[in-house]
């Protein structure tokens, strides 16, 4: 198992050093886990002038799969566009070809109460977002900020969706819905949108091999309020990059916090990036009181998804369990009665949970 670990910014190291402890573990155990450590986003620009370095290309290439802590930090605000430590995300998700980004919204018993929303609508809840994650509006070209002839300057992006980047997300969003409750439903803008309508119409016509599956469509404004209002109602959520982006981050929400939720982003053969689904957090960076569940849970979907590993991934997802039975909460997920953790110090309970 060759990981390629690029811890990134902010809170990156942090989190990603605690998700490191866990792999040593396995390791201990018998895995053949081997470690590589590259820089990326700022880190990236900082050590090499890039935020998605060569020699990062290089190394996430050779390797099975790819540990990403965050990426970004106020000091790189102001660099050109290029140079901004997202880019750096961006490419190595395009670059190494990561189109299926499976974001997994689980509320935890010990935690319906942290969930901004009442319990009986969450407790219980276990969401997968499937998000396109290597074309439309955020790929899509021409893009820029052009001037008109008034003077007046204009942005514009492009959004597009070709039949061949629907039909093989949507694979796979059927796929996992076979494996769950077989329920699916895809989300878009059909109603204003024509990338939407091709959508639509390939996902339906995706649909008819498998046949077990109910599929659905809504409206992403639905889709949203939905989330809000009865999220219980949905298993497999399929959709494009951004309706992804924006759905995975109120679908956070709903489990109590997003320092819980793990990502993977997978290629055609299940090779695969695996990040927490939040960001770098410059404010908390260095004080140790970053969650690190969600990068710790992401090694438990590296597991299952690029080495099969069903074992070591459920033996992760039990140790976070145990530590939140035990009453440990990083400040993110803090509730009265409960003990205060440091991230460093919740890394070492899940190890002892291990
Ligand atoms: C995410 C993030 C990224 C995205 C940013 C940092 C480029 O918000 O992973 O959801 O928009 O994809
Ligand atoms: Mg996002």
């Amino acid at each position: 198992m060759k990981i390629a670990i690029l811890p990134g910014d902010g809170i990156g190291p942090e989190i990603v050093a605690q998700a490191a402890k866990v792999l040593e573990v396995l390791r201990r155990d018998g895995l053949k886990i081997e470690m590589e450590y590259g820089h990326i986003g700022g880190a990236g620009y900082d050590a090499a002038g890039d935020p998605f370095p060569k020699e990062t290309e290089e190394l996430a290439r050779t390797c099975d799969a790819v540990l990403l802590g965050a990426v970004g930090g106020y000091q790189y605000d102001n660099l050109p566009r290029p140079m901004r430590p997202e880019q750096g995300l961006l490419r190595i998700r395009k670059g190494l070809g990561l189109f299926a980004n499976l974001r997994p919204a689980l509320v935890y018993p010990e935690l319906v109460n942290s969930s901004t929303l009442k319990p009986e609508l969450v407790s219980g809840l276990d969401i997968m977002i499937l998000r396109e994650l290597t074309g439309d509006i955020y790929f899509g070209q021409p893009r820029g900020i052009k001037t008109l002839e008034n003077g007046e300057r204009q942005g514009f992006d492009t959004m597009h969706y070709s039949e061949s980047e629907i039909r093989r997300v949507a694979h796979v969003g059927f796929k996992s819905a076979m494996k769950r409750s077989k329920k699916l439903c895809s989300v878009d803008k059909a109603n204003v949108l024509d990338t939407s309508m091709l959508w639509r119409e390939i996902v339906t016509d995706v649909a008819r091999e498998y046949s077990e599956v109910e599929l659905s469509h809504m409206y992403v404004d639905n889709a949203a309020m939905q989330l809000v209002r009865a999220p219980k109602q949905f298993d497999v959520i399929l959709t494009g990059n951004m309706f992804g982006d924006i759905l995975s981050d109120e679908a956070s929400m709903l489990t109590g916090s997003i320092g819980m939720l793990p990502s993977a982003s997978l290629d055609e053969n299940n090779k695969g990036l695996y990040e927490p689904c939040h960001g770098s957090a410059p404010d908390i960076a260095g004080q140790d009181v970053a969650n690190p569940l969600a990068t710790i849970l992401s090694v438990a979907m590296m597991m299952r998804y690029t080495f099969s590993s069903e074992t070591a991934a459920q033996r992760i997802e039990a140790a976070v369990r145990s530590v939140l039975r035990q009453g440990l909460r990083t400040a993110d997920i803090f509730e009265t009665g409960m003990q205060k953790t440091g991230c460093a110090a919740m890394g070492d309970a899940v190890v002892a949970a291990l």
